[in-house]
């Protein structure tokens, strides 16, 4: 029998945060696994959409990487295809209330948050994370899985945030993954059908964080 398919949300408060990058990069990972991955595209300037229709237009369907789908009605899609896949990614706008984070909720058994370090915006991701884990609290009462993890993107040395990011952690008791994606200029390109194993300046940071993604979410 199948397992149940994953619904995950790379999710967050801010643009620009990596979100959509780290959706596809993991998309394309897992597809390249054999996994049967889905990028359901729910943002409204449906960025990995259009980009992915574009490089079909130049260089046909892809091989090998993840499907991507638009739509502004999650719920039906999910509905239907569900069975489908083994995982099924969210992209979501970014969100800047509760109501638009529950209805993220309702559908993802797990958010990712990335914490965009270097711009002092440690602290609303953080603010994000307390109003989501607050709906995630509902979801389990209800007798459904729910997860929050954040990730450190963009890192760099030496910064304060670094050091704000464990004790924020602690007080929220969420989990912040061990492997952070640092900044690095080759992480600025991202096509949909783009996996960073590919580039020897990143496959290891990455890899770094690829593994500890499917040991977490327990990805044979
Ligand atoms: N660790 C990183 N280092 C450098 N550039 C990054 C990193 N993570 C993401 N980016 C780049 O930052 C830009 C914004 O990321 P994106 O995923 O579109 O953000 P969001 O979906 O949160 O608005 C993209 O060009 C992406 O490739
Ligand atoms: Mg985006």
């Amino acid at each position: 029998m199948k397992e149940d398919t994953r619904i995950i949300s790379v999710c967050s408060q801010k643009g620009g945060s990596g979100k959509s990058a780290i959706t596809i990069w993991l998309a394309n990972c897992l597809s390249r696994e054999n996994k049967r991955v889905l990028v359901l595209d729910a943002d409204g300037q449906r960025t990995i959409a259009k980009l992915r229709a574009r490089e079909i237009e130049r260089l046909g369907e892809p091989e090998n990487a993840c499907e991507v789908m638009a739509t502004d009605d999650v719920a039906s899609v999910l509905d239907e295809r569900y069975e489908d896949y083994d995982i099924i990614f969210l992209d979501l706008p970014r969100m800047t209330g509760p109501d638009e984070a529950v209805m993220a909720l309702t559908f993802c058994d797990s958010l990712l948050v990335p914490i965009r370090l270097g711009d002092s915006d440690v602290l609303s991701a953080f603010e994000f994370i307390k109003a989501a884990k607050k709906m995630g609290d509902i979801r389990m009462e209800r007798g459904f899985d729910f997860n929050i993890y954040g990730v450190q993107n963009f890192r760099q040395h030496n910064l304060r945030e670094n050091s704000d990011i464990d004790r924020y952690a602690e007080m929220l008791d969420i989990t912040i993954f061990e492997h952070a994606l640092p900044n690095r200029a080759d992480f600025m390109r991202v096509g949909t059908t783009d996996c960073p194993l590919d580039y020897t300046s990143i496959a290891e940071p990455y890899g770094a964080f690829y593994q500890e993604f499917k040991q977490r979410y327990q990805i044979l």
